[in-house]
């Protein structure tokens, strides 16, 4: 990574900047940064958005490969959540084996990608909660499971699972509450006969909406216009169950058409990176669970 960021590094330094400072100095709108930034004169040429996940989850300290026996992971484009061999559902776990402290409150990552954005925040709340990414591409799930036993954290898990087929499940056997679920940037299945595929089906909603505990939050984003409104849609269906965020944190703004204004969870995700970096808009909501 050192040599390959080495231009961003001293773009940075011209600015006495971190990279990531420079990044946020940037007085450009984010939707111009970097590619056409003659401020912080990174180019398209000099940094890559692969680096900027890298720098973005720099203090992991994650390595590339973290296991012989797993060698390099290639990331096929979609799974097809419908394929008989994904119907069966995930084996429950032991979760006194895979939590150090199972009673925790638990966050839900559905189709958690490459678990980063999960890592992360497993570290920065090593005692509050445990954390559970659900994934349906194996690879991207024991990479992540290395990883987090690499780096020590006991209240991070990753399975893999269709969450379709399995989220009910997993959810009602945890031992302690269900405090947060998160779908982020879900594949979009563009097609209309491929809607059926997407993750978040009427099912998955109101399992979700039934197992969150009064006060417990569901995050949605998505970079897809559509895929967002559709989400969104299926949400707010149940409004006499879950408010939005807005309207009960005033700390936390949404624009004139109900979309939040920032991300509130201090760290982007992978996919959100990519679209920050290629200048496209996320669509996000978070919902809580009314008392
Ligand atoms: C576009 S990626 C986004 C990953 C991550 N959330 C992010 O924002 O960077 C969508 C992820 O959802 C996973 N996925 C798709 N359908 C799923 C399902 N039914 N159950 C679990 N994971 C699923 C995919 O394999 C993929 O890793």
């Amino acid at each position: 990574m050192a040599t390959a960021l080495l231009p961003a590094r001293v773009a940075a330094s011209r600015h006495a900047l971190s990279v990531s400072q420079l990044i946020r100095t940037c007085p450009l709108e984010p939707k111009f940064f970097p590619k056409r930034c003659g401020f912080c004169a990174i180019s398209a040429q000099l940094i890559r958005s692969p680096q900027l996940v890298e720098l973005e989850y720099a203090e992991l300290n994650l390595p590339r490969n973290p296991s012989e026996e797993l060698g390099h992971v290639r990331i096929r484009q979609h799974v097809n959540p419908l394929r008989s061999s994904l119907s069966v559902p995930a084996e429950i776990p032991d979760w006194s084996r895979v939590f150090k402290d199972p009673a925790l409150p638990l966050m839900v990552d559905i189709g958690c990608g490459s678990g980063r954005f999960l890592l992360w925040l497993a570290r920065r709340n090593p005692d509050l909660q445990n954390y559970l990414g659900l994934e349906i591409r194996q690879k991207l799930v024991k990479r992540a499971d290395c990883w987090a036993k690499g780096i020590g954290l006991d209240n991070v898990h990753f399975m893999f699972a269709n969450a379709t087929i399995s989220f009910q499940s997993m959810v009602s056997t945890y031992p302690g509450p269900l405090m947060f679920v998160s779908v982020l940037c879900p594949d979009p299945h563009f097609k209309k006969r491929h809607h059926k595929r997407r993750v978040v089906q009427k099912p998955l909603v109101a399992s979700i909406v039934d197992s969150l505990v009064p006060g417990g939050k569901v995050f949605i984003q998505s970079d897809v216009f559509e895929v967002a409104l559709d989400m969104r849609d299926q949400f707010d269906e149940h409004s006499h169950v879950l408010e939005h965020i807005d309207s009960i944190d005033p700390s936390i703004s949404c624009d004139g058409d109900g979309w939040l204004v920032d991300n509130p969870m201090g760290i982007r995700t992978e996919r959100e990176i990519h679209v920050d970096w290629e200048g496209g808009r996320v669509y996000r909501r978070m919902y809580q669970k009314r008392n």
